[in-house]
């Protein structure tokens, strides 16, 4: 059976998979996507960007994240939406502008409230904020931070809650999966939050990993992230290696993909797992990280790789 009703047996709520809107075309990739049995949850990889929903100020354009949205309504799967806020894929007008604090408030609450407005009761989650932090624990200093200090934060959180109540609002981040200062940033900003009664519900531990490489602290970290009251969810799985792909590399990527999946599978607050799109055919890795590659369970050609094979015995 399929990774979703695999993941459901044991209490999970989904296994899904980011896609983008130029791979729908490609009708044997589509039919492993739309069957959910493998895949109960989708995420739009780029589709529900500022750059994508609000390329000029006050301009929205929400085709291509209907596309997605209509996909997971029609395939019957959960969809996260993403992101509400992030420095990165952000247009020049927001990147570049010099606002004033009132300003840029009512720039980050009509985005964030107009977006997961616009989706209002299509999405299970959002990530309101992606990648606030620096490796070292410190804020990243990008227009959000330093026009309005870690408040930008709040005010995107009550904003997506205001306009979709029943939506799970996340923070996401990529090397926080491991014990570290990142980790640590990641918790304490989590669990002051909650303190002051800023509506988050989970955080989204991004999960681009190296073969080889995956944290020895996974599990723990996910254990304390689901101490402090907020669903964990793993939002971007892949594990890449430098190419070519060998016997070897595959097999020690199945046995990363197996850690991984057991990880989020032992703790119960960890609620679901999505592949940062499930083939190689489509990967992002080769274009962002060079010479690298080969980081899904499905190769090129859409066959199971010994990957796919780890994940299941995980689940
Ligand atoms: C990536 C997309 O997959 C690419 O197509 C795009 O060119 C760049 O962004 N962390 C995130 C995702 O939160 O939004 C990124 O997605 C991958 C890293």
């Amino acid at each position: 059976s399929g990774l979703n009703t695999l993941a459901k047996s044991i209490g999970k709520l989904y296994f899904g998979t980011a896609t983008d809107n130029n791979e729908l075309s490609d009708t044997a990739y589509r039919a492993i996507l739309n069957n959910n049995a493998m895949f109960g949850q989708i995420t739009p990889a780029n589709s529900m960007k500022w750059d994508a929903t609000e390329p000029s100020q006050g301009v929205f354009t929400f085709t291509n994240g209907d596309t997605i949205a209509n996909l997971a309504k029609t395939n019957g799967q959960l969809l996260r939406g993403h992101n509400c806020v992030w420095y990165n894929q952000l247009p020049s007008w927001v990147s570049g502008g010099k606002f004033t604090t009132a300003q840029l408030t009512s720039i980050i609450q009509n985005h964030c409230g107009t977006l997961v407005g616009h989706f209002k009761g299509q999405t299970y989650a959002w990530d309101v904020v992606n990648e606030p932090f620096n490796d070292d624990g410190s804020w990243r200093a990008d227009v959000f931070y330093n026009t309005l200090n870690t408040q930008y934060v709040t005010i995107a959180f009550n904003a997506a809650r205001a306009a979709d109540p029943a939506a799970k609002l996340y923070i996401n981040d990529y090397n926080i999966e491991q014990a570290g200062a990142k980790a640590t940033a990641m918790q304490n900003l989590i669990r002051s939050l909650k303190s002051a009664g800023t509506p988050i519900d989970g955080v989204g531990l991004q999960c681009h990993f190296i073969v080889g490489q995956v944290p020895s602290t996974l599990k723990s970290n996910i254990q304390t992230f689901a101490s402090l009251g907020v669903e964990v969810a793993l939002t971007e799985l892949d594990i890449r290696m430098t190419l070519p792909s060998s016997t070897t590399s595959l097999n020690q990527q199945k046995t990363d993909y197996q850690t991984v999946v057991s990880a989020c599978a032992s703790v119960s607050g960890c609620i679901g797992i999505t592949l940062w799109d499930f083939t190689d055919k489509y990967s992002w890795v080769p274009n962002t990280f060079s010479g690298q590659g080969a980081a899904c369970p499905w190769d090129s050609n859409l066959v199971q790789k010994p990957a796919y094979s780890g994940i299941a015995a995980a689940l």
